[in-house]
């Protein structure tokens, strides 16, 4: 059995590839069901005890080499994939688009000109933070340890470059940090809204790996569960057009509210339509609670004299409930013709 030959013979085969395809099938070739060192493998059972021992060793070994060369092509070939992707694919984005393109507002801009004008009214103001974030103001800061499980929740996109802690950047996964952001810069009262882009490692019909979402934060001497409440169904019944809505609160577990709560709202399905206020089925729209003094402490406000209440909302999903999209990824597909269908004139702006 000439071990040391296979394993030439793979190693140079792996090298030489160039594509998936093809290094799938030198997968299959070595270590698929009939591969040779699957075969090999198989041929123990003619071995005496002492041969099995030693030759299995060494089978298992040649194994494990071919399989970690073949892991680790893999990844050099994607990498260059993506590579040759960036580099051919690009657009040139200052190309004038063909006249017969009418101008459209995508219903997710719209969204956020109509969040930040409902919550205007009620005295929000505008926040901003980065899109790339510290593990600190990320996680750590909002009360997540850690090997915390809430960080488990979120998947995270990691990035290679690591902050002044030694801890690698991260895209930011919710709006969250920008609570920490802005209570570390100005003194409360602190009233504002910060609507944005975050991310996820996760992609199916209502998941995209870059999503929106808005956090609100007011913290003054007495804001309580109650003003959270109006706030936001306040916010709901402008923002879906309906009176009359029922709504409905949870009690659920975030590590930066205490108590915490998630926001539902009523819903039917008429004609194949979605109703929107009425019914007996529940969506799930937001989280929210009073900001945990922990975090309060963190951004050194005085908690003997402060408390107040924060919420979190995707605006995707708010967007696709209004307007009865299904698929999510429809949104960020630049596809022209569904924006031509699914986008708002300017005027109607
Ligand atoms: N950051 C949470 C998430 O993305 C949502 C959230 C929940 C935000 C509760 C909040 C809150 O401000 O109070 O899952």
């Amino acid at each position: 059995m000439d071990i040391k030959k296979v394993l030439k013979e793979a190693t140079k085969e792996i090298e030489l590839s160039s594509n998936q395809l093809n290094l799938q099938n030198i997968k299959v070739a070595y270590l698929g069901k009939k591969g040779r060192i699957t075969e090999l493998l198989k041929s123990l059972k003619n071995l005496s005890l002492d041969e099995k021992k030693s030759v299995g060793a060494e089978l298992n070994q040649l194994r494990s080499e071919v399989d970690n060369l073949i892991k680790s092509k893999f990844n050099e070939i994607k990498v260059e994939e993506i590579n040759s992707m960036l580099k051919n694919e690009s657009i040139d984005i200052s190309f004038p688009p063909p006249n017969s393109i009418s101008p459209k507002v995508h219903p997710i801009s719209k969204t956020f000109d109509e969040v930040i004008s409902i919550f205007g009214s009620m005295g929000y103001s505008v926040a901003e933070g980065p899109d790339i974030e510290t593990d600190y103001f990320n996680f750590s800061a909002l009360n997540i340890p850690e090997n915390h499980p809430a960080r488990e929740m979120q998947d995270t996109f990691y990035i290679e470059d690591k902050d002044k802690d030694g801890k690698p950047f991260v895209l930011r996964t919710h709006t969250s940090p920008v609570q920490i952001r802005t209570l570390l810069k100005e003194k409360p009262p602190v009233k504002i809204i910060a609507p944005g882009r975050t991310y996820r490692c996760d992609s199916d019909s209502t998941h995209s790996p870059m999503f929106h979402q808005v956090e609100g934060l007011f913290i003054n001497k007495n804001a309580n569960m109650g003003n959270l409440k109006g706030t936001l169904i306040e916010f709901c019944k402008q923002f879906f057009n309906v009176q009359d809505l029922k709504v409905r609160f949870r009690p659920s577990y975030f590590p930066f509210t205490e108590p915490s709560a998630e926001m539902d709202i009523a819903y039917e399905i008429a004609n194949n339509k979605i109703k929107l206020g009425q019914g007996d089925l529940w969506l799930e729209i937001l989280g929210c609670g009073m900001v945990n003094p922990i975090v309060l402490e963190n951004c050194n406000v005085d908690t003997k004299n402060f408390q107040g209440f924060a919420f979190g909302m995707g605006l995707d999903r708010i967007t696709m409930l209004k307007y009865g999209l299904t698929d999510i990824r429809s949104f960020f597909s630049g596809n022209l013709n569904w924006i031509a269908n699914n986008g708002f004139s300017i005027g109607d702006f």
